[in-house]
C-alpha cells in the first residue's frame, strides 16, 4: 500500500488558506459594507434572473414533452436550479444576521440529506452507495447549511472522480474516543502526493472547468464548525477524507 496522506485540523487552517474566510465573507460581506460582499450579493442577486428563465423553459418543455425519459432530464434541471435558487436567496439574506445559526444535529440525517440532494448525479454516472453508519447516531454543534455545502463539496468530488457504472461511494460514521468521524470514502483515479498538498488551495485545479474553490470553502467551514479532515489517497485506487469533530462537541443520543 502507498497510500498518500494529508491532515488539516482547526489551527493549521490559517496558515494553508492564505485568502482565508471565504465563506463568511461571501455571507457577511454586504453588512460589514465590504466591497467583494457586496458585489457578491449583486452577483447572486443577478444569478436569480436567468435561473427564472431556466425554470421558465423548463415548464414549457414538461407540458410539451412526451417522452419519459426526456421528462426526467428536464426535472434534473429543475431540481438543480430550484438548490440553486435556494443558495443564492440564502446568500442574499444571510448578510442580514448577526450570527450564522448553528444547532445540535444528526450526522446521519446530515448526510442523508446530502446523499438526496447529490442523487441526481450518483443516478447518472449509476454510481453505487454503501453507509456503513454506527449505532449510535452521532449528534454535534453545527451550522447544517454550511455543512451540507461542505459535504457536498466532498461529494461531488469522489463523484467526478469515478468511472460511470462501477463508481462504489462508501459513507462510514464512528464515534471513538469521544470523537465523531465520517469516513467518505470512493475507488476514484486518487491524488498524487504532490497534489495532495494543494488540493485544499483556493483556486487549485486540475479539473477542466473547474474554479478550485470547493475544498478551500470545505476547509473554511469544517474549521467554522470545530471539525477537522484528513485526506488518504492512493492512484488509481481511490480517496478517503475524514471528517473529525472533537469530544466538546459532541453529544449522544
Ligand atoms: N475525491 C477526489 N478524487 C480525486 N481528486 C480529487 C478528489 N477530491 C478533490 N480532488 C482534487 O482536488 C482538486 C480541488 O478540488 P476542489 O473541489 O477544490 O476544486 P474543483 O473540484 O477542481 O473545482 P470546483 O471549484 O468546481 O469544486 C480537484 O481538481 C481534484 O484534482
Ligand atoms: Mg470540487
Amino acid at each position: 500500500m502507498n497510500a498518500n496522506f494529508i491532515s488539516r485540523n482547526t489551527p493549521k487552517l490559517r496558515s494553508c488558506n492564505p485568502t482565508g474566510h471565504i465563506f463568511h465573507s461571501l455571507t457577511r460581506g454586504m453588512k460589514e459594507e465590504n466591497p467583494s460582499g457586496f458585489f457578491t450579493s449583486a452577483l447572486a442577486h443577478e444569478v436569480r434572473n436567468p435561473l427564472s428563465n431556466i425554470n421558465l423553459a423548463c415548464e414549457m418543455l414538461t407540458s410539451t414533452l412526451l417522452d419519459n425519459d426526456q421528462k426526467i432530464y428536464v426535472d434534473i434541471i429543475k431540481r438543480a436550479s430550484s438548490r440553486i435558487n435556494r443558495l443564492v436567496t440564502e446568500l442574499l439574506t444571510s448578510g442580514a444576521q448577526d450570527e450564522l445559526p448553528s444547532d445540535n444535529q444528526s450526522i446521519h440525517q446530515l448526510l442523508d440529506e446530502v446523499l438526496a440532494m447529490t442523487s441526481d448525479r450518483i443516478r447518472l454516472k449509476n454510481i453505487t452507495i454503501s453507509k456503513d453508519y454506527s449505532t449510535i447516531d452521532c449528534r454535534i454543534w453545527m451550522n447544517k447549511q454550511q455543512m451540507k455545502i461542505a459535504l457536498t463539496n466532498i461529494i461531488i468530488n469522489a463523484i467526478e472522480a469515478m468511472p460511470e457504472e462501477s463508481g462504489k461511494l462508501k459513507l462510514i460514521t464512528r464515534s471513538i474516543n469521544s470523537q465523531s468521524v465520517i469516513t467518505i470514502e470512493d475507488n476514484g483515479m486518487g491524488i498524487s502526493k504532490e497534489n495532495l498538498t494543494n488540493i485544499f488551495k483556493p483556486f487549485f485545479t486540475n479539473k477542466q472547468g473547474g474554479i478550485g474553490l470547493g475544498l478551500s470553502t470545505t476547509l473554511d467551514i469544517l474549521r467554522a464548525n470545530h471539525g477537522r479532515v484528513d485526506v488518504k489517497s492512493e492512484i488509481g485506487q481511490g480517496t478517503s477524507f475524514f471528517l473529525t469533530f472533537d469530544r466538546l462537541k459532541i453529544c449522544n443520543t
